[in-house]
């Protein structure tokens, strides 16, 4: 069976499915992988590194495209995939709930099309769970472009020339990313508060080295049974927002990072909140893309408003990309190697992660929760065991 890696179709994406160093688990379980020329050259990757680890390079495309399973980091558009056949597969993040056109447009190929943000979060898959990989870059990332936003320094120094105090980081949401941030700052010598919905996160938070944040709020079931947050009422909101005013508006820089799986992202504070804001304050949004945390922040912009930057990327994980890459492309191999247990030779449909990932197959979107975005019934029937 051949596995092609293909030169990402997202325009600035400068991850690769796989890295060099991802292939000899493959190569041992029986791939044969093709690699399409240049596609690790925007992560750091020639040609000849993926030659040296087993792989054979082809110079187009459609010579990638013909390959039995393709991996891509993205697609954002079916455009560039209409060459995809019946039965071949598609591995890749497909954003199918965010953009389940482009899942739709996918399956008209008849391609088997799974997407890698639908990996379950449980203790099994967690190898293969690339939303997590990516958060930690995210995190990490997020207090870099704080850091040389900032006007000031992160550590404390006590010198002849005076003593700098240390900057003091506010991280909003202690999930993956959340708690990788707050470890970040700590390193640069930041003082650091971090703040959950969920009271789980306190001992996390405090186990990093970060100060708890503590709101006399009542948010009743925070959690649900994944250790997820729950989505909160809009009289909660409010009282949130309320009370993260004042600490949102004491620091120098505020990271927020709060998601609800599959919902628009919760506002965690006021417009008036970032106006009380010192002048070169910094605030970085992860949530930018589903909305935002901060209610001024513009996805993929940069906006100032009173002297504070408000910064919302889109694709953190893009900007460090050979390591991206390595962690995307091991989240990959253990996607694969579950997926066909039997030396690449046959899909495991009755494997619930297999199950759980696949979007398309036969000509239709099977996935449920794409289906009811889409507006179509339910699938008539499940993919058959093999
Ligand atoms: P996420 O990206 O969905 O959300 C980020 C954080 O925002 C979460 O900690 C959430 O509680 C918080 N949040 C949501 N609404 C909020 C609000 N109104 N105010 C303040 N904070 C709010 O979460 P992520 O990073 O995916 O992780 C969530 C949990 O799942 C964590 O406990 C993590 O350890 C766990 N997890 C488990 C995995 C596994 O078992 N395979 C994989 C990844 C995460």
């Amino acid at each position: 069976m051949q596995l092609a890696v293909l030169k990402e179709s997202v325009l600035g994406e400068r991850r690769v499915a796989l890295a060099p160093a991802c292939l000899p688990p493959l190569v041992k379980a029986g791939w044969e992988i093709l690699v399409e020329s240049g596609a690790g050259i925007p992560a750091g990757f020639l040609d000849d590194q993926y030659v040296e680890r087993g792989a054979k390079v082809v110079a187009t495309r459609d010579a990638a495209l013909a390959a039995d399973v393709v991996a891509a980091v993205r697609v954002t558009s079916a455009a560039a995939f209409d060459k995809l056949r019946p039965g071949q597969v598609l591995i890749a993040q497909l954003d199918p709930l965010g953009a389940p056109e482009v899942s739709a447009a996918l399956a008209k190929t008849g391609a088997t099309c799974f997407s890698l943000e639908l990996v379950p979060r449980t203790t099994r898959a967690q190898s293969m769970d690339v939303l997590s990989s990516m958060a930690t870059i995210s995190g990490y990332r997020a207090v870099l472009l704080a850091a040389v936003e900032l006007p000031k320094m992160f550590p404390l120094l006590m010198t002849a020339a005076g003593t700098v105090h240390p900057a003091k980081v506010l991280v909003l949401g202690a999930g993956v990313a959340g708690l990788q941030a707050i470890a970040s700052a700590k390193r640069l010598g930041a003082v650091v508060h971090g703040y959950d919905v969920r009271p789980a996160c306190r001992e996390q938070v405090e186990s990093l080295g970060g100060k708890f944040v503590t709101l006399d709020l009542e948010a009743t079931e925070a959690e649900d049974k994944g250790g997820y947050a729950k989505a909160q009422s809009e009289d909660f909101a409010k009282r949130q927002q309320a009370a993260l005013g004042k600490v949102v508006a004491e620091s120098d820089v505020v990271i927020t990072t709060a998601a609800i799986p599959g919902m628009r992202s919760p506002v965690l504070f006021t417009e008036e909140a970032v106006a009380a804001m010192r002048p070169g304050s910094v605030i970085i949004d992860l949530a930018a893309e589903r909305g935002g945390n901060c209610p001024l922040t513009r996805a993929g912009e940069r906006v100032e408003v009173n002297g504070v930057t408000i910064i919302g990327p889109t694709n953190l994980p893009s900007d460090v990309p050979s390591d991206a890459s390595v962690m995307f492309g091991n989240n990959v191999t253990k996607f694969l190697l579950n997926m066909y247990p039997k030396k690449a030779t046959e899909i495991n449909f009755a494997d619930d992660i297999v199950q759980e990932t696949l979007v398309a197959k036969d000509g239709t979107v099977v996935h449920p929760r794409v289906r009811l975005l889409l507006g179509e019934a339910p699938a008539a029937s499940t993919p058959p065991e093999v």
